[in-house]
C-alpha cells in the first residue's frame, strides 16, 4: 500500500470514529462505523474487533457503543490491556449464531482477555443455547460449550445492566480476576438447561461483590469456586436454580481453597438448595472458611442449608474422604419453607470434619400439609448454635 492510500485509510478510520466526546468524557466509537449491521444475521464479529482495537488504543477513556439493533457475533476475545479505561456501553442485543458448532470449542462466547478498567454497561445478550442443551441430553458428540461472558485475567471490572439468556454454559464466568462488581443484571435460562450457571467465580480476589440481580436458571444462579476470595454477594433473587453454593471444591488435588465470603439479604424460590457448600469425595488441599449466610429468605427450597463432602453425581469420584478442610461456617436468620423434611444437611467428611459451624435463629418448616417437623442431619461436624433454631441443631 502507498503512503498516500495509507495515509487516506487512516484518515477515513478516524471519521468513521465518532471522535465526539461523551458525557462521561469518553471517545465513543460506534461498531456500526467500523462495518457491524444490526439486523440479526450480518456478522458482525470482525466489526466489533475493529471498534474494540481502535477503542483500546484510545489514549483518553474511551466508549466502545453498540446502538439498538440486533448484532450477530461468534466466538470472540477483546484483549488487553488498553491504553486508558474503556466501557462497553451496549443498547441493543448481541446474539451467537443458532449453529452450536459456530461457537467451536474455545469454551467461550464472549471473551475479555488481561482487560483492566473495564465497564460493561446495560445491554442484551442471547447465546441460543437450547441447541446445544438439546445436544448434551441426547448424548450425542457436542461441542464443550461455551461461557457467555468470560472475564480472564481482568482487574477492575463493573458490569451493570446486563441481560443474559440462554448461556450455553456458564452465563458469566469470573476467572483470575480482581475487583469485579456485577450490579443489576437479570440472567434467564429455563430450570431444565443443563450446566447453565449464573455467575462462576474462580481464582480471583480483591474484592468480588454481586448485587442487586434476578438469577433464574437451569445450575447455580452463583458458584463460587477454587480460589474464590473475598466475595459479598447480597439482594440476589434465586430460582429457579440449583443454589448459591461455594463449590464443587475438591475436584483436584491441589487447590486454592475459598474464604472470606458473605452472603446477605437475598431470596430464594423454588430452587432444588438454597446455601450450599459442596466437595467431591476425594483428596484435595482445598478449604472453604469464614463463610457467612445471613438475611436469606426461602420459599419452597429443597435443601435450605446444606454441606456436602460426599458430592458424586453420576459416581464421578472414587468415594474417598474429601480433603477440603471447611470451618468457621455462619449460617444467621435464615427463615421459610423447605419441600423436603431434611431442612439442614452437614454431611461432613470423616478424614477432616467441619468445625466452626454456627447456627443463629433459623426457622425452617416443611411445606408439606401434613405439617410434619423439618429435620437436621449431622455427620462429623461440630460447632454451636444459639438463639431459636428450628429444626434443632444437630451440631
Ligand atoms: C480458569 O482459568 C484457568 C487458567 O487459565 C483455566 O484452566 C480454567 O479452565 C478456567 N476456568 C473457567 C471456568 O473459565
Ligand atoms: C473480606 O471481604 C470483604 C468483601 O466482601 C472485604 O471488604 C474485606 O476487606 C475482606 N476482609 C479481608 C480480611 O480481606
Amino acid at each position: 500500500m502507498s503512503r498516500f492510500k495509507t495515509i487516506s485509510w487512516i484518515y477515513l478510520l478516524a471519521l468513521i470514529i465518532e471522535l465526539i466526546l461523551s458525557p462521561s468524557g469518553a471517545l465513543a466509537y460506534n461498531v456500526v462505523g467500523f462495518g457491524a449491521k444490526g439486523d440479526g444475521r450480518t456478522d458482525s464479529t470482525l466489526a466489533f474487533l475493529r471498534a474494540w482495537i481502535a477503542a483500546c488504543s484510545s489514549i483518553r477513556p474511551a466508549m466502545l457503543s453498540v446502538p439498538r439493533g440486533t448484532f450477530l457475533i461468534k466466538s470472540v476475545t477483546f484483549t488487553g490491556p488498553c491504553r486508558n479505561s474503556i466501557q462497553f456501553a451496549i443498547q441493543g442485543k448481541l446474539v451467537a449464531p443458532d449453529n452450536i458448532y459456530a461457537l467451536g470449542n474455545s469454551g467461550y462466547w464472549i471473551q475479555f482477555y488481561k482487560v483492566s478498567r473495564l465497564s460493561i454497561i446495560r445491554g442484551t445478550i442471547d447465546a441460543k443455547g437450547a441447541g446445544f442443551w438439546s445436544c448434551r441430553r441426547h448424548g450425542q458428540s457436542c461441542p464443550q460449550g461455551a461461557r457467555s461472558i468470560s472475564l480472564q485475567w481482568c482487574n477492575n471490572v463493573l458490569v451493570r445492566g446486563l441481560t443474559s439468556y440462554n448461556s450455553q454454559i456458564m452465563h458469566i464466568s469470573i476467572n483470575r480476576s480482581n475487583n469485579v462488581k456485577i450490579q443489576n443484571v437479570k440472567i434467564n435460562a429455563p430450570s431444565g438447561s443443563p450446566n447453565t450457571d449464573g455467575i462462576h467465580v474462580e481464582y480471583s480476589m480483591g474484592v468480588i461483590t454481586i448485587t442487586d440481580s434476578t438469577i433464574r436458571t437451569g445450575d447455580d444462579c452463583i458458584s463460587l469456586g477454587q480460589g474464590s476470595m473475598n466475595v459479598w454477594v447480597e439482594q440476589i433473587g434465586c430460582g429457579p436454580g440449583h443454589s448459591i453454593s461455594i463449590g464443587s471444591l475438591g475436584n483436584n488435588l491441589n487447590e486454592g481453597g475459598v474464604q472470606n465470603v458473605t452472603v446477605t439479604n437475598s431470596v430464594f424460590t423454588k430452587t432444588q438448595n438454597g446455601v450450599r457448600l459442596k466437595c467431591w469425595a476425594r483428596p484435595s488441599s482445598g478449604y472453604a472458611r469464614n463463610v457467612v449466610f445471613r438475611n436469606l429468605i426461602m420459599k419452597n427450597v429443597g435443601h435450605p442449608i446444606i454441606i456436602d463432602q460426599k458430592y458424586c453425581p453420576n459416581n464421578r469420584c472414587p468415594h474417598k474422604n474429601s480433603g477440603v478442610r471447611i470451618s468457621q461456617v455462619t449460617f444467621k436468620n435464615i427463615k421459610g419453607t423447605s419441600s423436603t423434611q431434611a431442612a439442614m444437611t452437614f454431611r461432613c467428611s470423616s478424614s477432616n470434619p467441619c468445625y466452626g459451624i454456627k447456627l443463629q435463629d433459623i426457622k425452617l418448616t416443611y411445606i408439606n400439609l401434613l405439617k410434619r417437623p423439618t429435620l437436621a442431619y449431622c455427620e462429623n461436624a461440630g460447632g454451636s448454635s444459639s438463639g431459636t433454631v428450628f429444626p434443632k441443631s444437630c451440631l
